[in-house]
């Protein structure tokens, strides 16, 4: 790795131009799955290196900045989020002079990067837990998890109720007789956050990617480093949920906010507006809302928003409770139709050509919105979920660990296909970790670029337009009257109409069709909407 710190992007001329102070107010920022993005050493996983030759298609694609999932070092026990070094690269995914290319490069070409933190576990080969097992009880290092001796006559007994969000007990015996917690897989134990070493761990975490020049951190489970005091029982038998109205000893508890505040201290320390973006699967609009106040993270995934099925009626209160709840503290919002954890929306709305005519018209919609908005890679082409995998290639942990968080969020991950007729569609030369279905080849980026009705055609033009309109991102939204099933709303210079049903719809021109996810038909002053259509009119 190369001595000399990667310039910020503040430095890089290319970039001052587009981007100004409070940048992630409205910036689209794009995930990278690194295993599944591409693949530069044909080993069948993508890789940096792979991503980094992948950026001028980010930067030409329209996006503000990159999320990179883990690509730290780890025994991929839970597809990287189970991270045994915090300051190395996995060789899967190259090395620390890797990284430091890709954030140069990305910051050349006007791009921010955003990398994952994993602070509520480790994995369980980390030299902390490896110490922690090897010491036996009461040694310092099983303070920096959560052991605890069993219940039972013989310790038989897990000390609490709670159950894993991947399925199965929280708690995991060790040869010694005493257990240790982990919310997610046995090879994930919870860290001990009343520990201060713990967060001195992490503030040094922080600083070592800051300093290499990452412009923010994605925070995984960031509601769920705190657990309430003395790990009470749940009392109920019931599977824990990232989501859920519940509210759970484990997640969302009030201390979480003392240590995104340090951080906040901390990001703002540096030069160039770095951020944290918080994975906070809270129960509403107002819980997730204090994870952004203004002493706080920049972002949090608006999971609500992402959840919300497919209706004008139900997407309309989200939409209100949402913006509520972040202006009350005066954040933006931060939009989310998909990631790596869940089904792809194409396939949530409907699947086939319903599922598709959907997730294009959601993302117009959501580019339409105030507030920020991730794009989950893939999500671009219109992917939908792979929902045939053969078991024998599943590594999904919640797959193995029976009914846990959906069983299986491999179907979500399979890797790009960039182009050609026969897989792994320039993914990379060897191969991909997952299958990728024959149909894919007509869903490449090479296939679908210059053809304007194509899905990723759909995304360069609206985020161009993004760039160039003024009244798009962050600011006001105002709703106007619509028809029973179509949601119209002004922003500056902008209307935007999404019918959501399945019939087409008249209305009155409300302005000049600057971009539609179908063939508009005008007749006089009114024009015909078809099913399941957003549009853009400039006024
Ligand atoms: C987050 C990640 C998910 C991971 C879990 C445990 O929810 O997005 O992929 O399995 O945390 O780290």
């Amino acid at each position: 790795m190369t001595q000399e710190l990667a310039p910020t992007l503040s430095d890089q001329p290319a970039a001052q131009s587009a981007h100004s102070a409070g940048w992630w107010r409205d910036a689209v920022i794009y995930q990278v799955y690194v295993r599944s993005f591409a693949d530069s050493d044909g080993d069948g996983i993508g890789d940096l290196r792979g991503a980094r030759e992948r950026l001028p298609y980010l930067a030409d694609l329209g996006v503000d900045a990159v999320w990179l999932t883990p690509f730290y070092a780890s025994p991929q026990a839970d597809g990287g989020y189970d991270v045994a070094d915090y300051r190395a690269v996995d060789p899967l995914f190259g090395d620390l002079s890797d990284a430091d290319d890709l954030v140069r490069e990305a910051h050349r070409l006007g791009l921010r990067i955003i990398v994952d933190i994993v602070p509520n576990h480790t994995s369980d080969q980390h030299v902390w837990f490896q110490a922690a097992l090897a010491g036996g009880p009461g040694v310092p290092e099983r303070e920096l998890y959560h052991f605890r001796p069993g219940k039972g006559v013989d310790g038989e007994l897990p000390p609490n109720d709670w159950e894993s969000v991947f399925g199965g007990p929280a708690w995991t015996r060790t040869a010694d007789g005493d257990w240790y917690l982990h919310l997610f897989a046995p090879a994930q134990p919870d860290l001990n956050w009343e520990n201060p070493a713990v967060r001195e761990e992490f503030e040094s975490v922080l600083r070592f990617w800051l300093d290499l020049g990452v412009d923010g951190f994605r925070i995984d489970v960031a509601h769920g480093m705190i657990k309430a005091a003395g790990l009470p029982d749940l009392g109920v038998r019931e599977q824990a949920k990232l989501i859920g109205a519940q509210v759970l000893p484990f997640f969302d508890q009030d201390g979480v906010h003392e240590i995104h505040r340090s951080w906040r201290r901390l990001l703002d320390s540096y030069e160039g507006e770095r951020i944290g973006v918080a994975e906070a699967w809270a129960p509403s609009a107002e819980r997730l809302a204090l994870y952004v106040r203004p002493d706080e993270l920049h972002q949090a995934f608006n999971f609500q928003f992402l959840t919300c099925a497919w209706g004008a009626e139900a997407m309309r209160k989200v939409i209100d409770e949402s913006l509520t709840a972040t202006a009350s503290v005066g954040a933006p919002t931060t939009w989310v139709l998909s990631n790596h954890d869940v089904v792809r929306h194409t396939t949530r709305y409907g699947g086939k050509d319903t599922g598709l005519r959907r997730a294009r018209a959601a993302a117009l919609l959501t580019l339409a919105l105030p507030g920020s908005t991730y794009v989950y890679q893939g999500e671009e082409l219109g992917l939908p979920e792979v929902e045939d995998l053969p078991d024998a290639v599943r590594q999904d942990p919640a797959f193995f660990r029976g009914d846990g968080q959906d069983g299986m969020r491999d179907g979500c991950r399979v890797p790009l296909p960039w182009s050609g007729t026969t897989a792994p569609y320039g993914f990379g030369t060897g191969g991909s970790w997952l299958p990728q279905p024959d149909s894919w080849k007509d869903l490449s980026a090479q296939a679908q670029t210059g053809d304007p009705r194509s899905t990723l055609e759909l995304y360069r033009s609206a985020l161009a337009l993004r760039r160039e309109l003024p009244g798009l991102g962050d600011g006001g939204m105002e709703w106007l009257d619509g028809p029973e099933g179509v949601l119209v709303f002004a922003r500056p210079g902008l209307v935007c109409t999404l019918n959501t049903l399945a019939a087409e719809v008249e209305l009155p021109v409300p302005g000049r069709p600057v971009l539609a996810t179908a063939a508009l038909e005008f007749t006089g002053r009114a024009v015909r909407i078809p099913r399941e259509t957003c549009v853009w009119w400039a006024v």
